[in-house]
């Protein structure tokens, strides 16, 4: 990810794959023309990177220029835009391609277009690298497009924010959604993290994403997601992190307007966490920490075992069943701790006190997120 002035952008179309288009612009373009010797003109300033990349792959003879045009962005017409430099040779009886960085409304083609109509050239192409077709508003037609692209802002390859980004190679994509508060939260057994997140979750109008009652709910209602997880759990065989992450990722989408998301029970590996950041990243989010109710091991003991009484939970009737889950559960999520301990995400709160106590000391760390 990158920021530029106020705006965060993430990698969208890499180096690779802007050399790979413009090589196919360019074979297309030689094929066309055949003998021609074409008059190339990039319209500056966004297309000189483009435009260098374009001449050097053209396995012909070419001539090259620029035309620069400026639009003024503030003022009320938004037609209205400046010839800065316009042609300086004459261009009659020429096959003329125009190279264009990106074409958005169309506004800068139209004024190609008029700069061009009493040139009196044999041809005028027009070979835009990337293109944006919900944006587009004219009818001229584009003889070449390298990538059509949504309409987001990018920048990178010669395309700018503000005066910014022209110097990167690739190109990267306005980050849009609004920030979320997203965050794993774990305990040991009796820690209170049910309780906790109930109250988190009305509070900062969060979705709590619990990994069972997603699991019960896709097998319950018989999902395909669910019914491939069934198939797992019947034969004995843990579920494939990329089932789980898919349900995730169902879960995450149908709470696309939420404010954030609690991840509870999941991850439990690193390579479960490594699959969350790429989900979170595909979401333009990401998870802002892991936090941690830290609870004695004698106090959870008590706990569950006064639980075990009301209960009649088996698995909380016997201390020793209720030691190992503890001891499970340190040895699990260790490797955890540290995966985002690295990250500086790993939040410890002391897990004893009162529920309101508790909540208070998981909200510092919230706000602080
Ligand atoms: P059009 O005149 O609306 O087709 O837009 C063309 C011009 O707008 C380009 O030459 C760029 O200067 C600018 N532009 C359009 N979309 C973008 C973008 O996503 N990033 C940066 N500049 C853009
Ligand atoms: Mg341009």
């Amino acid at each position: 990810m990158i920021k530029l002035h106020d705006l965060h952008f993430k990698p969208f179309i890499s180096e690779d794959e802007i050399q790979a288009t413009v090589q196919h612009m360019v074979t297309a373009i030689a094929n066309d023309l055949q003998d021609e010797v074409p008059v190339f003109v990039g319209i500056l300033n966004g297309s000189f990177m483009f435009v260098s990349d374009f001449v050097k792959k053209y396995p012909k003879p070419c001539e090259v220029t620029f035309i620069k045009l400026a639009s003024y962005e503030g003022l009320k017409s938004t037609d209205d835009i400046q010839r800065l430099v316009g042609l300086t040779q004459d261009l009659t009886g020429r096959t003329v391609v125009i190279l264009e960085d990106i074409i958005d409304s169309g506004k800068t083609l139209a004024e190609v277009h008029r700069i061009f109509k009493n040139e009196n050239v044999k041809e005028l192409k027009i070979a835009t690298l990337f293109y944006k077709p919900e944006a587009y508003k004219k009818d001229f037609k584009l003889h070449y497009v390298g990538i059509e692209i949504p309409n987001k802002f990018i920048v990178g390859y010669g395309l700018d924010y503000d005066g910014l980004g022209r110097d990167l190679p690739a190109i990267y994509q306005l980050k849009t959604t609004q920030h979320m508060t997203n965050f794993v939260l774990f305990g040991p057994p009796g820690a209170g993290k049910g309780t906790q997140a109930e109250f988190l979750k009305e509070k900062y109008s969060l979705v709590h994403i619990s990994t069972g009652d997603v699991f019960r709910f896709n097998i319950k209602n018989e999902t395909a997601l669910g019914m491939l997880a069934k198939s797992y759990m019947d034969k004995g065989e843990l579920v494939p992190d990329q089932v789980t992450i898919d349900m995730l990722n169902a879960e995450v989408e149908k709470n696309a307007d939420a404010k954030g998301f609690i991840f509870d029970g999941f991850p439990r590996t690193n390579a479960q966490a490594e699959a969350l950041d790429k989900l979170m990243d595909q979401k333009d989010s990401q998870i802002n920490a892991m936090i941690a109710l830290e609870v004695d091991d004698e106090v959870l003991v008590q706990r569950l075992l006064e639980r075990g009484k009301t209960s009649g939970r088996a698995d909380d009737a016997d201390e020793n069943i209720i030691r190992n889950r503890i001891k499970e559960y340190y040895k699990k999520t260790a490797i955890l701790k540290d995966y985002y301990s690295a990250q500086d995400k790993y939040y410890g709160v002391d897990g004893v006190g009162s529920i309101e106590d508790i909540t208070e000391r998981l909200s510092a760390v919230i706000d602080s997120l």
